[in-house]
């Protein structure tokens, strides 16, 4: 705070496309998607009019115990997308609320299904997740940055390493190291299945941990892993859902189907703040029964299943059929991976890790020891700034540069982007401008 009251913020008064547009009047490429919501870019007229549309009906009305169409319509739709074997919806209204909606539905889920068992009420997560910043998500997640302050707070959880092949924990590199990461989470699950509840993770990109991809069947094993020790599987698709990793949402690369799913950001397409939790009949089922049996699971938000909001999901996802958003990113991926390529030679670049246009790009002070850069010297911020001046915005995490574009973007405008990151990583890093 201390510095945005002596820096001149930006004020964004517009947007149109894949920019933003300042009070000042200028442009900026919008390098984040504004924290990766926007999909079809900015006042698409669809979803300005789906809006629209909706205002004349009504703005809102409480989802306690009532519905409204859009909200109908858009459970039903979301189902036709999702991973087989996903049926029902609850909804809310923003990403950290649909995981704590997953966590909670997990706990009581087995205190249904198994009364007479022991509590299976603890969670297993990778170290360096982010799920949001809600105390339940914040319990799951540990990014120390952000969540060291609030320990008091959480409730105990297991963790183990995520996989991180740039920083392998086991010193071991991809394929020959057969994964052996995942080791450690079949070790606790073999030992702690009485207790744990669910595993909780992101499906193929760790977004906030640094963009960190997981190899391919890293999701497969830990699924398979969930079944044979019977515990939940959750997926925190609220980052890689809706068509930033080329496919409608990531765990359909590997075809999983998870047991709960949360997912939020994209699904307005950057519209407005909604959130959902998607589950299985099967633990549907377990939340049914006469009022006294207390089986009623009780999260509300005053603004579940907005109508507004609904609306624009449903517009949002028309988009993806008629402007067959899903192929277009896949070719546009690759051509931002050839983009990509020239600035892995960068002295100071030390992995540029991409699925889909979800892209991190991790800045080393020395590539060959993987040195990393000190956090106080800020390089990520400095590029972003760098970059600023040159008419895109981004915002790194740590020392990756995150770069994760509208799916819309033309690719004129994507091979704009990844010129001004390259000269903003080249003249923040290689100028004598970096010094302690
Ligand atoms: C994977 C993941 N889960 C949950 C959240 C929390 O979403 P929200 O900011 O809408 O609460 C985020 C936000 O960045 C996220 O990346």
């Amino acid at each position: 705070m201390q510095e945005w009251e002596q820096d001149s913020p930006l004020i964004i008064e517009k947007g149109k496309g894949s920019y933003l547009i300042d009070t000042e009047g200028r442009k900026y490429l919008d390098g984040t998607s504004s924290i990766w919501v926007n999909l079809h870019g900015h006042r698409h007229p669809r979803l300005d009019r789906a809006l629209i549309t909706q205002l004349r009906q009504i703005a809102h009305s409480t989802f306690l115990g009532l519905s409204n169409p859009p909200a109908i319509l858009l459970a039903r739709e979301l189902i036709r997308l999702a991973p087989k074997g996903i049926r029902r919806v609850f909804y809310s209204d923003n990403g950290s609320t649909a995981v704590e909606v997953a966590l909670k539905m997990a706990v009581q889920y087995w205190q249904q299904r198994q009364p007479k068992a022991g509590p299976k009420q603890s969670f297993l997560h990778l170290k360096m997740a982010y799920h949001g910043d809600t105390v339940g998500a914040v319990s799951v997640g540990n990014i120390e940055l952000f969540h060291a302050r609030f320990k008091p707070l959480l409730f105990p959880t297991r963790q183990v390493d995520p996989p991180y092949c740039y920083r392998c924990p086991l010193n071991l590199a991809y394929p020959a190291c057969r994964m052996a990461c995942i080791d450690p989470l079949e070790a606790l699950l073999k030992t702690r299945h009485r207790e744990l509840a669910a595993v909780i993770l992101e499906p193929l990109v760790q977004a906030a941990a640094g963009m960190m991809v997981a190899p391919p069947g890293y999701l497969t094993r830990v699924r398979e892993l969930c079944t044979q020790y019977q515990v939940l599987l959750i997926v925190d698709e609220v980052a890689t859902g809706f068509g930033r990793t080329g496919k409608m949402f990531a765990c359909q690369h590997e075809g999983v189907t998870p047991d709960l799913m949360a997912i939020s950001k994209g699904l307005t397409g950057g519209y407005m703040p909604l959130g959902a939790t998607l589950t299985t009949e099967e633990i549907y089922r377990a939340f049914l029964g006469r009022y006294e049996d207390w089986k009623t699971f009780f999260h509300g938000h005053s603004y579940t299943g907005n109508p507004l909001g609904c609306a624009v999901a449903l517009a949002n996802l028309d988009i993806f059929r008629r402007e067959r958003t899903l192929p277009q990113v896949r070719k546009k991926s690759r051509l931002l991976a050839r983009l990509l390529r020239p600035l892995a030679g960068l002295n100071h670049v030390g992995d540029i890790r991409q699925c889909g246009f979800m892209v991190g790009i991790e800045l080393v002070e020395d590539r060959r020891t993987k040195r990393p850069y000190p956090l106080e010297l800020r390089i990520g911020y400095r590029v972003a700034q760098a970059c600023r001046v040159r008419g895109l915005l981004l915002r790194p995490l740590g020392n990756v540069i995150a770069l994760v574009p509208p799916l819309s973007i033309t690719p004129q405008e994507l091979t704009r982007m990844v010129s001004i990151l390259d000269q903003a990583i080249r003249e923040t890093t290689e100028e004598p401008a970096v010094s302690r």
